[in-house]
């Protein structure tokens, strides 16, 4: 690129001969720092999600070191800052309660600074979306460095997966296949270096989904977080970043309708979490282009499934790395051209296309030719009916063939606890046909939106030897779980919703092929049921919870929206905002 270097923002701090500019100099330069970083070099923002108690960003520090080499190297001056680490492991009720909290830390931060770009560290699930939320709303030039996936679990001489395989123990336990001890022998196996999830679970689709828009260099996605490789990507992204800043690469120009378009293309291809339809529509919706539930079903589906990881497949991120990482599973796409748009400009400079058309394909395994698909129609299924009228959506991929065009009678939950309440009774009224219906666990209604949706089954039906049933609900589900679940159904329940009457026996009725999704019961019984509806679970006394809870009940949207605040939605630049003094 050849384009002039822009005028700086930071030189409105940093540029000026007065009272001003003395003061933004003179309290920078408590911290050891020389007269000429200040003369026009462009400042580098490094936005760090680290913390200790987001244990797959707790790397981040090292990570910001390397990005600081490469931002010196290319002659820009970096600044670190931390936001709010929104980490899905500990934080209760719900990392996604808090995703869109980080990405206000994430706008005023930067526009209120002396920054010119930014390099956004992320890792954990939520923290990818909310700092490239908050950073779109901005509009700066920025560019995502992943933490990176944790090296594969091992226990008992087997691989073990991030999140799967406490689905998939745990499920065994209850079914008195395993004991608790045995169980609990697990954790330290699962988690036994720095990194994110090594599954792809929502931590890698979201690093994948980055890749695959652009925001970041290529192979960012999948090089595990202690490989050495890992810090040479963080350094090379600190020197781009600073060029990014002269040529004024603004995330508008890589966040474009064609770039979330190749992102949905890509989803399907690596079997990615449901959550991506959630981030994408809300990054979408702060950098000002229309995305749509309806645009997953025409991009995504009919795309074959190649890649083999769990919690679709076998493999875990290790292996997908070694295999060829996200340039391999693109080329593979380009070459049969269902890449939507090869001509999409990326953080280096270059194309989605120039980035990937040589990558190396290492094993056929991992990454399947499209002849040998993991599933040959993957994607997620969005869908829609008189249970659904803003839409649902569901993961072929996890499910069960058999069950993903069902009928059966609901048995109802109103809520997480009355499910938790009665699972495990032996007189539920619930055989394998039944379908499991939970109430109340929208974005509203938990509120945070929960991952309870995958909710695991009777155990006296998986005594019996049941793996899956159908589930439906407005809440979201691990992107490391698996099932015949259907999630994000909206409206949600706590807003009135359809899924608010349902009641127990009611015949329902899943058609993904047909995208349906019916409570057959008649339309005036509906509208009585919906009539005679009262919120019961009401708004707690603004004393008893915390103040941003009821700002994120009154002013959270909907799945199919994003579940951005309505307040926060759009880009509003980063014009420089007044003096302080
Ligand atoms: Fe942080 Fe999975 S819990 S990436
Ligand atoms: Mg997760």
């Amino acid at each position: 690129m050849t384009d002039k270097p822009a005028k700086l923002r930071s030189a409105q701090w940093f540029g000026t001969a007065d009272k001003n500019g003395f003061m933004y100099r003179s309290w920078m330069k408590n911290q050891g720092i020389p007269d000429h970083e200040f003369q026009g070099k462009p400042i580098i923002g490094i936005c760090n999600t680290w913390s200790e108690l987001t244990p797959c960003n707790a790397h981040f520090r090292k990570l910001a070191e390397h990005v600081k080499r490469g931002v010196f190297e290319a002659g820009g001056f970096p600044v670190e800052f931390p936001v709010f680490s929104n980490g899905e492991s500990n934080l209760r009720p719900t990392a996604m309660f808090t995703r869109n909290l980080a990405s206000m830390d994430v706008e005023e931060s930067i526009r209120g600074n002396p920054i010119d770009a930014v390099v956004l560290l992320a890792g954990c699930d939520k923290t990818t979306p909310a700092l490239l939320m908050g950073a779109a709303s901005c509009d700066v030039p920025a560019i995502v460095v992943s933490g990176g996936p944790m090296l594969n679990g091992k226990h008992e001489g087997r691989d073990i997966g991030s999140g799967t395989v406490v689905w998939q123990l745990s499920e065994q336990v209850k079914a008195g296949r395993i004991s608790i001890h045995e169980f609990m022998a697990a954790e330290a196996g699962m988690s036994r270096s720095a990194g994110t999830c090594n599954t792809m679970g929502t931590a890698s689709t979201m690093a994948c989904m980055a890749e695959a828009l652009g925001v970041t260099l290529p192979h960012n996605a999948a090089i595990p977080a202690v490989d050495s490789r890992r810090y040479v990507l963080a350094h090379l992204s600190g020197m781009r970043i600073v060029e990014m800043a002269l040529q004024d690469v603004r995330l508008s120009k890589l966040l474009t309708r064609e770039a979330f378009e190749n992102a949905i293309r890509a989803n399907a291809a690596i079997g990615g979490s449901t959550n991506a339809a959630i981030h994408l529509k809300a990054i979408a919706g702060r950098i000002g282009v229309q995305l749509e539930l309806d645009d997953w079903t025409r991009i995504g589906r009919g795309t074959p499934t190649l890649v083999d990881l769990q919690p679709s497949g076998r493999f875990l991120m290790e292996e997908f790395y070694y295999a060829g990482g996200l340039p391999a599973v693109l080329r593979r796409l380009g070459e049969a051209g269902m890449l939507p748009h090869p001509d999409a400009l990326t953080a280096n400079g270059h194309s989605l296309w120039d980035n990937c058309k040589e990558a190396p394909i290492y094993n056929d395994e991992v990454i399947r030719p499209l002849a040998t698909p993991l599933v040959s129609d993957g994607g997620l299924c969005v869908l829609r009916g008189n249970l659904a009228p803003r839409g649902a959506v569901l993961k072929p991929s996890a499910a069960t063939a058999s069950l993903l065009k069902h009928r059966g009678r609901a048995v109802v939950f109103e809520n997480f606890d009355d499910y938790k309440a009665r699972i495990a009774d032996p007189d539920l009224e619930a055989t394998a046909d039944s379908i499991l219906v939970m109430k109340n666990c929208g974005p509203k209604g938990y509120p945070g939106m929960a991952e309870v949706g995958n909710m695991g089954l009777p155990p006296k039906l998986l005594a019996q030897g049941v793996t899956d049933m159908v589930r439906i609900s407005d809440a979201r589900m691990s992107g490391t779980a698996y099932g015949t679940v259907v999630l994000h159904v909206a409206p949600e329940a706590r807003a009135g919703g359809p899924l608010a009457i349902v009641r127990n026996g009611d015949w329902i009725e899943l058609d993904c092929e047909a995208g349906r999704l019916h409570l057959d019961i008649g339309e005036e019984e509906l509208a009585q049921r919906l009539a005679e509806w009262r919120e019961t679970n009401t708004r707690p006394n603004a004393a008893d919870v915390s103040g941003y809870r009821n700002l994120y009940i009154d002013h959270v949207l909907q799945a199919d929206e994003g579940c951005d605040f309505d307040f926060l939605v759009g880009c509003r630049g980063a014009e420089v905002p007044p003096h302080s003094h």
